[in-house]
């Protein structure tokens, strides 16, 4: 076999270019040590060089021989006419290829030869000859793949304008996570919340006769006066689930299922001075399934607020008609829980709305008719449909807004609550605001209300929220 020495050789840049990320690159090198190179690499000569070599196949085995000092290095020459992508790409060809890798391959060809929308390729051979390159890209990864990678390419554009460390770390990211579906919709959603942002900015605070929110940490309710809340309504933020970008007085994101637990039963010390004496509070709150088990941090949290003083007046189950399939050798997560705690023995809780309107539990009225509805509640189950943005998420658009927040529980959840535990002029308090429901619900049954949120595009879908025109399928007693 032809042997070339390693210093004649230069590492072909195309492909270090197109397939940068090597992760295994030790794992290989001591495979070398061990085996020697046992595939020849295969390179081509330097035009103008006499006795010198570009590669075109072969950049890693050539690293490593120069890492582990080998002098020379076994060979193919070829001599070619072909591009040098087009070449790094087919010797590339039937290799699994990393999510990043498509794209730099798809992108190349792009930029190359001209692809862009309305160019016509029988016109012009160089773009024929690109789309022909895509269409074979295409048939081997689908073009659903293609796209979306496409589309992620424009997101971390858009993002990496701001911080250029961006664009790499999530293409790495991706890598790893090998969710090209999951990239996508969750960059789609940094791109829409900054777009919010610069409309926004930084704070933004919602103060009115009967509703103030405020764009602060709720772990202080300095705003709130000691004994004055009828009822505190409220989802926190989901375990390790979903990080705000909100800096470290944001909860649920970085913490051990403990940590969490410990640091979310404390933030509701504050809740306990202003509740008033026979107020409740209810804490709807879910499980999650992180490294491949339950957290179980709804009973652990459960378990911390008794230790802490607070009295569990009432456990119930929010049963969800249409949850999010999940699919895994486990049940489908259907349900969370909604606490009621208290501080004392007596509290307000007025049930008799449910008697009231049992014969419409299971309905709506819509003009004379009444029609079946999705929400149900018996005994200690309440059964809805999971929460249905579309009016707010259309409205938002209207004021040239995203809806970007996909955690917001429907309006009948608060207001069962509401309903139950306060009257008509009490003060009702969300300690984590989100866009607002709890608000929405207040403002509807004839309240006032206090929430607290550090996302000021939060705050701001809230104000869009409830000043648009109430529609539900709860038939709730105002
Ligand atoms: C599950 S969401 C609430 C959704 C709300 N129930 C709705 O229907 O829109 C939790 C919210 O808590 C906010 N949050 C997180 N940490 C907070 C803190 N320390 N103080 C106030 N709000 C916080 C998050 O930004 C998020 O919007």
């Amino acid at each position: 076999m032809e042997k070339v020495k390693t210093n004649c050789i230069q590492e072909n840049q195309i492909t270090n270019n197109l397939y940068k990320v090597d992760d295994q690159f030790e794992d290989f090198l001591k495979s070398i040590e061990l085996d020697g190179i046992l595939e020849p690499l295969i390179i081509q000569p330097l035009n103008d060089k006499e006795g010198e070599y570009e590669v075109v196949s072969g950049n890693r085995r050539l690293r490593a021989a120069r890492e582990l000092n080998l002098k020379e290095v076994p060979v193919v020459i070829q001599e070619t006419k072909l591009l040098s992508e087009e070449l790094s790409i087919a010797h590339q060809q039937y290799r699994e290829k990393k999510p990043s890798e498509i794209l730099r391959e798809v992108l190349n060809i792009k930029e190359r030869y001209g692809l862009k929308q309305g160019v016509r390729s029988d016109l012009n051979p160089k773009v024929k000859k690109g789309q022909e390159l895509k269409k074979k890209m295409v048939k081997k990864h689908s073009k659903t793949k293609i796209d979306k990678l496409v589309k992620i390419d424009k997101y971390l554009k858009v993002l990496s304008k701001d911080d250029p460390t961006v664009y790499d770390n999530e293409l790495h990211r991706l890598d790893k996570s090998g969710s090209i579906d999951g990239t996508r919709k969750r960059l789609e959603k940094k791109v829409k919340e900054s777009e919010n942002r610069k409309k926004v900015g930084d704070t933004f605070e919602i103060i009115r006769e009967k509703i103030k929110v405020y764009q602060k940490s709720s772990e202080n309710l300095s705003e709130i006066n000691d004994n004055s809340v009828a009822a505190i309504v409220t989802s926190p933020p989901y375990y390790d689930v979903r990080d705000y970008k909100l800096g470290k007085n944001q909860l649920g994101h970085d913490l051990s299922a403990d940590d969490f637990v410990n640091r979310l039963v404390s933030h509701f010390d504050d809740c306990k001075r202003v509740l008033r004496k026979n107020g409740t509070m209810w804490v709807v709150i879910g499980d999650y399934v992180k490294d491949y088990g339950y957290t179980a941090v709804a009973e652990k949290f459960l378990v911390k607020m008794l230790e802490n003083g607070w009295i569990l007046h009432d456990k119930i189950i929010w049963v969800k008609n249409n949850p999010v399939y999940t699919s895994s050798n486990r049940c489908v997560l259907a349900n969370e829980f909604i606490y009621v705690f208290k501080k004392n023995k007596f509290v307000h809780y007025d049930e008799s709305w449910v008697k009231n309107h049992q014969e419409n539990i299971g309905f709506v009225k819509l003009g004379n008719e009444k029609l079946k509805s999705v929400f149900d509640f018996r005994d200690n189950i309440v059964k809805t449909n999971v929460a249905n943005n579309y009016s707010l998420r259309k409205e938002c658009e209207k004021k040239g807004f995203n809806l970007t927040h996909d955690a917001t529980f429907p309006i009948s959840i608060p207001s069962i609550a509401i309903m139950t535990s306060s009257k008509p002029g009490d003060l009702i308090l969300d300690p984590f605001n989100g866009t607002g429901t709890t608000g929405q619900s207040t403002l509807h049954l004839g309240r006032k209300y206090i929430g607290y949120e550090l996302n000021p595009t939060f705050i701001k879908q809230t104000e869009i929220r409830i000043d648009m025109p109430f529609e539900d399928d709860l038939e709730i007693a105002a």
